[in-house]
């Protein structure tokens, strides 16, 4: 049986990756320092506390399971915050993954799915984005990505471990099975902010500028389903264990929406108008980013199959069932 260790196997993508991992077969052994995610999100395989920062702690769970592939999802995710406390970044996301994949390495290599992010291209000079854009990130979440994309060739060169970095365009939704969700408290990503802006007439969320160079004037981003991206981890782990080249692959629909579209598309699964204002551009915001998906289809016969109505049906069913809407 084949046996997947995800590192940060309770947060938000990592449990729903554990969910198509455990719908395989496979099984799955969660390692998580429960900083962000949560126990009650491990529904599928156990439970290690343990935090990428303790070379011992990431041995034990090695040598406990004798992993064939290891996913890694453990990250700060905030771009904001980010770039007020770059230190907390740059530990916990590269040098964290230094360490993790030193002990890897030190327990005979497997390979590993890393999760990356649309944030390695910066501002995109066009669109869609394919894999070979330049990568300027503007913020320190997208260089420390980009900077563990580098570490994982430099792995692979010294010790053989195959990689996949998946760069995540905006990961959205939730299980249509209603097991699993995003549960940041605040919340920190469009969809969840409109919903609680939906259920608390005191919350006040604003469109961050209107005056971007797309159709309404709103950013435009590529939302993609967090089941959807999901699969792309199962694929990514049998293209590595049936011995596939290592690759960074862009995980999106290949369509943008705006922001003003998202809003829509809350009001009309709601039913109801949701009350926002309009405020200042937020600082390092690129206009659109949306992302070419073409080699993920090819190399991982992978592509979306849930669109935004979908997105924002999964993600409503999951704020009402946990916090009522
Ligand atoms: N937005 C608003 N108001 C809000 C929150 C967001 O208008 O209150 C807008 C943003 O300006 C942006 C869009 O909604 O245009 C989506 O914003 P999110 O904060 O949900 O997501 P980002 O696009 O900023 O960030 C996402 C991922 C990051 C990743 C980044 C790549 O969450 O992990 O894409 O640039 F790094």
């Amino acid at each position: 049986m084949t046996s997947v260790l995800v590192i940060g196997g309770a947060g938000y993508v990592g449990s729903h990756a554990c969910k198509a991992f455990a719908q395989k077969g496979w099984r799955v052994t969660v390692f998580d320092d429960l900083s962000a995610g949560s126990r009650d999100a491990v529904k599928w395989g156990d439970l290690i506390v343990g935090d990428i920062a303790d070379p011992a702690a990431v041995r034990g769970a090695l040598s406990a399971r004798r992993p064939d592939i290891v996913a890694h999802f453990a990250a700060l995710t905030s771009v904001g915050d980010s770039v007020s406390d770059p230190g907390a970044y740059y530990r916990n996301n590269l040098a964290g993954t230094v360490n993790l994949l030193d002990a890897i390495a030190a327990a005979g290599p497997c390979p590993v799915i890393f999760s990356s992010t649309a944030a390695v291209y910066g501002v995109p000079e066009q669109s869609p984005i394919p894999e070979d854009h330049p990568k300027r990130p503007i913020n320190p979440y997208g260089h420390g990505k980009l900077m563990v994309e580098q570490v994982l060739a430099d792995f692979e060169t010294a010790h053989g471990m195959r990689h996949v970095a998946l760069r995540y365009f905006n990961a959205a939704g939730a299980d249509p099975d209603g097991e699993i969700g995003e549960t940041n408290d605040p919340a920190t990503h469009l969809i969840p902010i409109v919903l609680h802006a939906a259920r608390d007439p005191d919350f006040a969320f604003s469109i961050f500028g209107d005056d971007f160079d797309t159709p309404d004037g709103t950013c435009v981003r590529d939302y993609v389903h967090v089941t959807d991206l999901a699969r792309a981890h199962v694929a990514a782990a049998e293209h590595l264990l049936a011995g596939g080249a290592s690759m960074a692959l862009n995980l999106g629909g290949g369509a943008g929406a705006s922001v003003l579209e998202v809003i829509g598309a809350i009001e009309r699964e709601l039913g109801r108008p949701i009350p926002r204002r309009l405020g200042p551009r937020r600082a390092g915001d690129p206009p659109a980013l949306v992302a070419s998906a073409q080699k993920a289809r090819e190399v991982l016969d992978w592509r979306t199959t849930y669109g935004l109505k979908d997105i924002v049906a999964t993600a409503a069913a999951w704020e009402r069932k946990t916090r009522g809407l």
